[in-house]
């Protein structure tokens, strides 16, 4: 039996994956960045492509190549993401943000490489906040006029990374971004020092704003992107209208 395109669960579909770590610039020759592998990102890309879907993947710095058969636009910082972002969401039916975002920025970017100098005081590095790329694509697409419907029913999925503290567990936290950030799924992961960043495998929570059951997935990046994505094609095909 020739397994034909249509009956792939998101052919025809046009899915926006960020991947890889944000490098925010201190002055040319350094930055602030963060420990993302690219991995996850490179594994949705793929499970979204092998289901049928026309790929786009928006890449900050990655340890690893991007896949074949993907769009690839690549970024620097969280700036430069979230309008490559912005723009790419304009047309895609599912947009997964699973880059991680620098929180913060130099507040200021030096022309010219910081020198050490012994006649003047040690240099404070101040920072300013990044706009949250997630939220804002949630509210483009929920102001997205009442005729655009396609648009309106884009699904957005977010990834946390979360450790849990004194103040609450993993699964509280990952609910409450949830509700903050308004995406319909939310993949959770726990991390540590030594998991989850680098790692080929990983064990997460799928999240969803509607109030179903946490799903589990484990095993790993690419049987958990496998799982992510199945989701996603159900999100769309079952449940949106
Ligand atoms: N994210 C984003 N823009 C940011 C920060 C995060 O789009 N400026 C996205 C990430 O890509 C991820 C989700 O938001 O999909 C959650 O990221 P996370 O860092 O866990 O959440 P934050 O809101 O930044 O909260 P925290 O203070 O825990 O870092
Ligand atoms: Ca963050």
């Amino acid at each position: 039996q020739g397994q034909s395109d249509y009956q792939l669960p998101l052919a025809g579909r046009t899915v926006t994956v960020s991947g890889g770590g944000t490098r925010e610039p201190l002055d040319p020759v350094r930055f602030l960045g963060n420990r993302s592998s690219g991995k996850q990102g490179v594994a949705l890309a793929v499970a979204a492509r092998n289901a049928g879907a026309t790929v786009r993947l928006v890449a900050a710095h990655m340890e690893v190549p991007a896949p074949a058969g993907v769009d690839l636009v690549t970024v620097e910082t969280a700036l430069e993401l979230r309008e490559a972002m912005l723009a790419a969401a304009a047309d895609s039916d599912v947009v997964i943000m699973a880059a991680a975002v620098a929180d913060f920025r130099p507040a200021e970017i030096s022309g010219t490489k910081i020198k050490k100098r012994d006649d003047t005081a040690d240099p404070v590095i101040s920072l300013v906040r990044n706009p949250d790329i997630l939220q804002e694509l949630v509210e483009v697409r929920d102001h997205a006029p009442e005729n655009q419907a396609s648009r309106r029913s884009q699904l957005i999925v977010g990834f946390a990374a979360e450790t849990g503290d004194g103040q609450g567990d993993v699964l509280t936290y990952a609910e409450a971004k949830l509700k903050r950030k308004g995406c319909d799924l939310m993949v959770v992961n726990h991390v540590g020092t030594d998991k989850v960043f680098g790692q080929d495998s990983n064990s997460v929570v799928i999240l969803a704003r509607s109030g179903a059951e946490p799903q589990l997935a484990a095993g790993t990046k690419t049987e958990v992107s496998a799982a992510v994505i199945t989701r996603v094609g159900y999100e769309l095909n079952h449940v949106s209208p």
